[in-house]
């Protein structure tokens, strides 16, 4: 699906899921406008991705940050012609509750739900001037049970979910669809790639690459599917999470987490 000066927008593209995303849409020689924190090599991302005869465009920013958003959303609804929306920047953590710090609290707050839910709104007119347009949000497998020792990350992707799919009722008609995609554990950063170690058995069900991810992804972005969970064993993992009782799935899940805080 391409509009040939339109422009693929990518949060959190410098590396690990947004990174594979980038290059999927390169390959679909899709043009592309990346965002991710100042100084993460985005630049050299760019002038790679150019390879594919793209037009690449990069914003250093930090999301977290609503006036940050704001302020991209001004330069690229002023500049570029936006058809595709990946809201992928997120970040998640395991730390007992009483342990988290105010800033730990919130960032994961405002990078996982304030920011895509303003960088949404901000540039949902640019998407409805398209012929087609296609949002994409990135929740996680947590989204489908409380954890404890995570509490606020699966929480922040419960939100995604239920925001998307409430938002997509809303643009029904309209020409932008409205999906969700459901990774389960990929190792990425060195941080999430520990935590995946450390919780044995239970972290590597349905472990997939980010590149697999993001191909399922755009995919059934592009098939216009409500919501995106890649992979059989993540299938299984959702279908599984949906029958447990709460008070089973909630101990089990928390304490394969628990290994991670000790
Ligand atoms: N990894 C997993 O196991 C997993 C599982 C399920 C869902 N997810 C979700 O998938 C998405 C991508 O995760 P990932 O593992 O690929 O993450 P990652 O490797 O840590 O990459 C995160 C990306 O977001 C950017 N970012 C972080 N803080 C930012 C900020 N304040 N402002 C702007 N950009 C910021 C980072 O930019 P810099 O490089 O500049 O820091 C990076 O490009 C997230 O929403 C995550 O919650 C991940």
């Amino acid at each position: 699906m391409q509009q040939s000066n339109s422009y693929a927008l990518i949060t959190g593209a410098s590396q690990g899921l947004g990174r594979a995303f980038a290059f999927e849409f390169a390959k679909r020689k899709t043009n592309l406008v990346l965002v991710a924190l100042p100084n993460e090599n985005l630049q050299e991302l760019a002038s790679q991705l150019a390879d594919f005869q793209i037009l690449v465009h990069y914003f250093e920013t930090d999301l977290s940050l609503g006036e940050n958003v704001e302020a991209l959303a001004q330069t690229i609804n002023e500049n570029f012609r936006v058809h595709i929306l990946i809201n992928n920047a997120g970040r998640g953590g395991t730390m007992r509750f009483e342990e988290a710090g105010m800033d730990y609290l919130d960032g994961i707050l405002q990078l996982n739900i304030v920011a895509p839910t303003l960088l949404t709104r901000l540039l949902l007119p640019n998407l409805r001037q398209q012929k087609q347009a296609y949002m994409l949000s990135v929740s996680s497998m947590a989204a489908f049970s409380p954890i404890g020792y995570k509490t606020v990350y699966p929480a922040s992707k419960a939100f995604i979910r239920y925001w998307s799919l409430g938002l997509r009722e809303e643009l029904k008609g309209s020409g932008v669809s409205v999906s969700v995609v459901y990774p389960g554990p990929m190792k990425t950063n060195v941080d999430v790639t520990q935590r995946i170690e450390k919780q044995g058995f239970m972290g590597k069900v349905g472990l997939l690459t980010p590149t697999k991810i993001a191909a399922i992804a755009v995919r059934e972005m592009f098939q216009g599917k409500a919501t995106i969970v890649p992979g059989f064993a993540n299938k299984l993992n959702r279908a599984l999470m949906a029958l447990l009782p709460k008070f089973i799935k909630i101990p089990l899940i928390s304490n394969a987490v628990e290994k991670e805080v000790g």
